[in-house]
């Protein structure tokens, strides 16, 4: 079957060789405008008056658009309504969109639209968690709380309780290809390729735009150069600003962000603050836990209602923890829309359980690994969950739902942790990092073995649906069509890989192209990693039904039964006799039968009360487990992470390659927001860091040595041939990293290490 193969990405050659075409590559006809923002330089205040005397004057440009030069003003937000395209009175963060300039070149839009001048009341503005906290600035009508068992009650009668706080930075997503649109206007459509992991948004908000039905918008996207969860809403403003041009110039328009304007006007992941109560029975058994999350929101509400709600639902990660709590303050401050990245506030929730751990750890006097296993949820039995029995005891309570009433059956970290541990020699490199720390004053190391477990599904049930269109030509290739859009995740490759195991047929049959609001209706964000787990449902459904119509005229045939009828090896097999796929194909065709149909899929068994934060928001748990080592030089807080190895669950993978580059890269890019990646606003609210001689990722060299497994048992649920979604759940093995680099600090006091972990940072904690 070509499932489970480790086939190349279908664009591999493209990449590497330049000829991949990006949004901004495609050629756009004679007569194309191109689109620039003139940008708030303030944070807060009211726009008394704007002048673009100059900028309409400047060389190059065909006009310029304020909010009163527009009917109505177009909204941007995917969530409330509450992003206006450009500024209408208030300003609301540096880098908000005031003006649009039409030009004849990019280059002229740009240069115009720094020629303003605007007339600003500024008014102080909200940065902090105590700025929103004192302003009562907050989205969600105030904290959400959920609680499970009586917390208050487990804090008073525990034997110890360990309190702190922990800060954590926000992250820019670098995808390295930035925003970009391309409205083409048509006789019966506007037609806007666009950056986008969400199509149907597109359409819906160009056409809201633009006053008319979605059947009148078209939204294609063929790749993204990344997405990462910044291209899930961040794209809305380019696109209905060049579909607005269009329609007034009856020209076409383009746009693009340069890396500065990107990271200037475009929302980040959300930076969080933590803090704990954590209840325990002197050996580290946690009793209850209270936390408190401040999400720092930005300017507009966006996505941060799910994404505070995710953190939430990951406050619990691995561990079963008899009594929680937890209130979460959605700050709204005076920066860009915080918005989905990676994990989608999943990671920031997760770090404060495992703060916890390796506090807890810490006021008892053991290793942080012990502490974890003694808490982990109970492990389902070895047969389904398709691995070996655990060495680690059953969970003390026994219960194993989580905080939110979600049984965890499928838990299978116990076997996974004893693997991961055994393979990387866990026992033996903590005795000899202890032993380099008695020996060393200034360098010194450090190691910790942190797991993961990842609800996979929106929780916003009704987006948990795909579709796909697949035509069977008459020459027997294959031409496909679904909901979900490729980033770089493989997601197409994964989904070809499907068809072609549906039909028994040769994978280069299989064609996959531009995702395409006029093929595939209605669709879901490609996110929350279910882009292979729905969309590769709905293909092989449609597949099944074209193939069972093939199979139906084989029968008949042969005076055969259509269930006889055997597809393997691109050969069809039936009564004896042999064809070529193209053969059957073509029979079908001369059959007039139709070798063309629709697929459809909706993820069964959840549902979610999020008011009352109870249910089943996750069809089922993603798992992995990481151990990484490092060592930090005391007098510098210069560090490096030495190795790592990770073991994780992708289920029966689709495509080993493909998982194995997801959990690399994944692991890259959390080990990154927790280690090197640091957002700095100044005191005025002005992004300091917009570009990347200021802002810092990882780099080919900071890679340490790398040794990824795959878990590779079957997905108990029942996913697409047993798979699981591998896209976002092995960021959080960045988590070992940062807790490494929190063990090497360890002394008679705790190290409370925020993040990221700078040199500054780890500095300033090793002096504490
Ligand atoms: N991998 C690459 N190369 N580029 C990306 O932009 N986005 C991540 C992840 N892996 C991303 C990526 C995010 S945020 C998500 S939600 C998933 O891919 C989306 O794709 P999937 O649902 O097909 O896994
Ligand atoms: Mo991913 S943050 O769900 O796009």
């Amino acid at each position: 079957m070509t499932v489970a193969k480790p086939l190349p990405h279908e664009s591999a050659e493209l990449h590497v060789t330049g000829q991949a075409r990006y949004a901004d590559d495609v050629p756009a006809p004679a007569g194309t405008l191109h689109l620039a923002f003139g940008l708030a330089e303030v944070a807060a205040g009211t726009l008394d008056a704007l002048d673009v005397e100059a900028v309409r004057a400047a060389p190059g440009v065909v006009a310029v658009l304020t909010a009163a030069d527009l009917d109505s003003m177009p909204d941007c937000s995917p969530s409330n309504h509450d992003e206006p395209l450009l500024c209408t009175g208030t300003i609301h963060y540096a880098g908000q969109p005031l003006y649009l300039v039409v030009a004849d070149s990019h280059l002229a839009a740009r240069r115009a639209a720094r020629l303003h001048r605007a007339e600003v009341t500024e008014t102080a503005p909200i940065l902090t968690v105590e700025d929103a906290l004192a302003a009562e600035a907050w989205f969600d009508g105030g904290p959400r709380i959920w609680s499970d068992g009586d917390v208050e009650a487990a804090l008073r009668d525990a034997p110890h309780v360990t309190t702190g706080e922990i800060e954590i930075g926000g992250q820019e997503h670098f995808y390295l290809e930035g925003q970009a649109a391309l409205a083409l206007p048509g006789e019966d459509d506007m037609h806007v390729v666009t950056s986008t992991q969400h199509p149907t948004e597109i359409q819906h908000k160009v056409a809201d735009a633009l006053g008319v039905p979605m059947h009148a918008v078209r939204a294609e996207v063929r790749r993204m150069g990344g997405g990462f969860g910044g291209k899930e809403s961040q794209g809305n403003a380019l696109a209905i600003a060049c579909a607005v041009a269009a329609r007034r110039t009856g020209r076409p328009c383009r746009m693009r962000y340069d890396r500065d304007d990107d990271m200037v006007v475009t929302g980040k992941r959300h930076a969080f603050r933590v803090a704990y109560e954590a209840g325990h029975d002197g050996e580290g058994r946690l009793t209850g836990v209270r936390f408190r999350h401040w999400a720092l929101c930005g300017w507009s509400q966006d996505l941060s209602l799910p994404v505070a709600d995710r953190a939430m639902l990951h406050a619990d990660n691995a561990y079963d923890v008899p009594a929680m709590e937890i209130a979460s303050w959605r700050l709204r401050t005076n920066v860009q829309s915080a918005t989905a990245f990676r994990g989608f506030g999943g990671p920031q929730g997760m770090l404060g359980i495992e703060r916890v751990m390796d506090h807890v750890a810490h006021a008892v006097g053991r290793d942080p690994l012990e502490v974890r296993r003694l808490n982990y949820y109970a492990e389902a039995p070895a047969e389904e969950a398709g691995g070996p029995a655990p060495r680690t005891p059953r969970s003390i309570s026994g219960t194993s739902t989580t905080h939110y009433g979600q049984p965890v059956d499928d838990f299978c970290l116990g076997a996974m942790t004893d693997r991961l541990a055994d393979r990387c020699d866990y026992a033996a490199r903590r005795a000899a990092v202890a032993a380099w720390n008695a020996a060393h004053d200034v360098l010194r190391k450090g190691i910790a073995l942190t797991p993961v477990k990842f609800g996979i599904s929106f929780t916003l049930t009704h987006l948990n649906q795909a579709g796909a269109l697949v035509h069977v030509y008459a020459d027997g290739s294959i031409h496909l069509n679904h909901g979900g859009t490729e980033m770089g995740q493989g997601l197409h490759s994964k989904v070809a890989q499907v068809a072609a195991s549906r039909f028994g047929c040769d994978p280069g049959r299989v064609r996959i192209t531009a995702t395409d609001t006029f093929k595939v209706p209605n669709t879901s964000a490609t996110a929350a990693s279910s882009g292979a787990d729905l969309n590769g449902m709905a293909v092989a459904r449609a597949c099944d039904t074209i193939r069972d119509r093939m199979a139906e005229v084989l029968a008949a045939d042969h005076q055969a039964d259509a269930a006889s009828v055997e597809w393997a090896g691109d050969r069809v097999r039936v009564g004896g006799a042999e064809y070529g796929f193209e053969e059957v194909a073509a029979k079908a065709y001369a059959a007039r039968v139709s070798l063309s149909s629709t697929g459809f899929y909706a993820t069964p068994e959840i549902s979610w009360d999020r008011e009352a934060g109870r249910g089943r928001p996750f069809y089922y748990f993603a798992y992995g487990a990481s151990c990484s080592e490092v060592v930090v030089d005391t007098l510098t807080g210069e560090n490096r992470v030495l190795r790592t190895d990770i073991l994780h669950d992708a289920g029966s993978s689709l495509n080993p390659a493909l998982d194995v580059g997801q959990i690399e890269g994944g692991f890259v890019q959390g080990m990154g927001w927790l280690t090197m990646e640091e957002l700095v606003w100044d005191d005025a609210g002005r992004l300091r860091t917009h570009a990347p001689s200021t802002y810092k990722i990882p780099c080919a060299s900071d890679v340490p040595d790398l040794r990824v497994h795959l878990w590779d048992a079957p997905n108990r649920a029942g996913t697409i041939y047993r798979s699981k979604a591998v896209g976002e759940p092995p960021f959080m093995h960045g988590i070992s990293a940062f807790m490494a680099l929190s063990d090497a600090l360890r002394g008679d006091r705790y190290p409370m290490l925020d993040a990221p972990a700078t040199p500054e940072r780890l500095l300033r904690a090793a002096r504490r």
